[in-house]
């Protein structure tokens, strides 16, 4: 009985040594929680955005919270936001991406060369080689909405606006870059889609390794059938998949990856390159259907060009500041570092803060810029010319505290590592706007219908998504 409780004594008193952090006087100010180790870990999880905000009610634009043992100090003043994305000696993304990979898609790569990686994947998405993966995605594209809406249906066809924006591009993307049925008659695109919904919805999950008993083994059957649909994309020049597919698996074998660890990967890039077009593509029409004046304005817009011009270099200033609009409102990452190197943080206002080796930097645009209203008036509505000048020409100049920002929307993040698959993106969503605004007749079900709620728990993972869907109807457009 002694010799239990001096053990109990023990341990609690080297949790506590190894556990206990007090502020030093140069550092952010610092907010445990009430709960040991876990800290403020489910506020954070629940809703991210609501917490955040909480946070910087109490304690300013710097603070550190603590979430399941580890440190996070969250930074949201814009204006020195440079200090974090400029620093990638002291502030690496990698070690944090890697946490990520094991988490969510089980994979360890040997002798990973991420730099490596990148320098292939911008070689491939931009450039010459992008206007070739323009026309993959086009042609993909009329060919799936021609199954869709066949040119001699009546009807209207109904459908989730969410379900069908997200399928649709789903499809095309993985027709596109990963070669589709071509590769494996067995799995249709469809099919691939339905298990890849399963995983996307359970990704929040397992990456904060909050999953049910039940969820677990869902996720681990749900990857299995993946890995197995992926096993023979992208590996001989037949197989119907991007260059860029195929080049990735060479390089994947030239670290030492065993096959089962390639298509593990392959899972990864899937998420990478699908998990946010669709949902921003979503938001976009729904924002459009339910502001008429803004759907005028981008359909006509639209209506001046050829459907073979969105494969080159188009100027559309109405669209992009339609998606700016859009992503300002649903485009909500987590920009997270992690600190290998003790850093003097040098903020805007003058202040310094220290950041301690293994905690981790994080910011998050979505609060703030993309939500301030000292930046944007009616931050919460959406209008679709907030990126336009009188003119008609791009609006760069927005303002906090007086002072021009340089960061006042960063959907695809900033620096070094923003995002390499931006104007891909761009491209996918443009065209598949202009398919169902020129092809197609599309409308609300029920016009009063109001757009759904967001799902709190996706805060930090890229595109929003809906708590629900709309209803739409569509069919192809008779011409007058
Ligand atoms: C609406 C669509 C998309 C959004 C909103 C988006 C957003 C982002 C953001 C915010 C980051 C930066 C993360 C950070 O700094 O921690 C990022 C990085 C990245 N994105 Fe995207 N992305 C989109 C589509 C795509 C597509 C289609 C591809 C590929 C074809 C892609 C490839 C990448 C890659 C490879 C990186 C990592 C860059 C690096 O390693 O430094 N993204 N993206």
């Amino acid at each position: 009985m002694m010799w239990t409780v001096i053990l109990f004594v023990q341990a609690a008193l080297l949790y506590f040594l190894l556990t206990h952090r007090t502020r030093s006087k140069s550092e952010p100010p610092l907010d445990k929680g009430a709960i040991p180790w876990l800290g403020h870990a489910l506020e954070f999880g629940r809703d991210a955005s609501k917490f955040i905000d909480r946070m910087k009610r109490k304690h300013g634009n710097i603070f550190t919270v603590r979430a399941a043992g580890r440190y996070v100090t969250v930074l949201l003043d814009p204006h020195s936001y440079d200090a974090v994305i400029n620093d990638s000696d002291s502030l690496d993304f990698n070690r944090y991406a890697q946490v990520l990979m094991e988490r969510i898609f089980n994979l360890q790569l040997p002798h990973h060369q991420p730099a490596k990686e990148k320098a292939m994947m911008k070689n491939h998405f931009l450039g010459m080689n992008l206007c070739a993966l323009k026309s993959t995605t086009s042609t993909h594209m009329q060919a799936l909405l021609k199954a869709e809406i066949p040119q001699n249906q009546k009807d209207w066809k109904e459908d989730g606006l969410f379900n069908l924006s997200y399928s649709l591009l789903f499809k095309v993307g993985y027709l596109t870059l990963f070669g589709g049925e071509r590769n494996n008659k067995s799995a249709d695109a469809s099919r691939v889609y339905e298990e890849y919904k399963k995983f996307d919805g359970l990704i929040t999950k397992l990456a904060r390794g909050t999953l049910r008993a039940e969820e677990k083994r869902t996720a681990q059957s749900v990857r299995q059938r993946l890995w197995e649909f992926l096993a023979p994309a992208g590996l001989t020049e037949g197989s119907g998949s991007s260059p860029w597919l195929q080049a990735y698996r060479r390089l994947l074998q030239e670290e030492g990856a065993d096959k089962e660890t390639q298509n593990r990967a392959l899972l990864m890039q899937l998420w990478a390159t699908q998990g946010n077009v669709g949902p921003a593509a979503f938001w976009l029409l729904g924002f459009l259907l339910k502001n008429p004046e803004a759907l005028t304005a981008v359909k006509s817009e639209m209506e001046t060009l050829e459907l073979s011009s969105l494969d080159g270099h188009v100027v559309t200033p109405v669209f992009d500041s339609a998606l700016d609009e859009t992503l300002r409102l649903t485009a909500a990452p987590f920009i997270t570092r992690e600190v290998v190197q003790e850093k003097t943080l040098h903020m805007a206002d003058g202040q310094e803060y220290l950041l301690r080796k293994g905690d981790r930097v994080c910011l998050f645009p979505f609060n703030s810029p993309q939500m301030d209203s000292e930046i944007y008036q009616e931050p919460q509505k959406f209008k679709y010319d907030r990126f336009l000048n009188d003119d008609g020409s791009v609006k760069r100049d927005f303002y906090k505290g007086g002072k021009q920002l340089k960061y006042y929307n960063m959907p695809w993040g900033a620096g070094k590592n923003g995002c390499v698959g931006k104007q891909f993106a761009i491209n996918t969503i443009r065209q598949f706007i202009y398919m169902m605004l020129t092809n197609c007749d599309l409308e609300l079900c029920d016009p009063k219908a109001q757009m759904p709620g967001v799902n709190a728990s996706r805060y930090g993972f890229g595109m929003l998504q809906p708590d629900g869907d709309m209803r739409v109807r569509y069919k192809h457009r008779t011409v007058l």
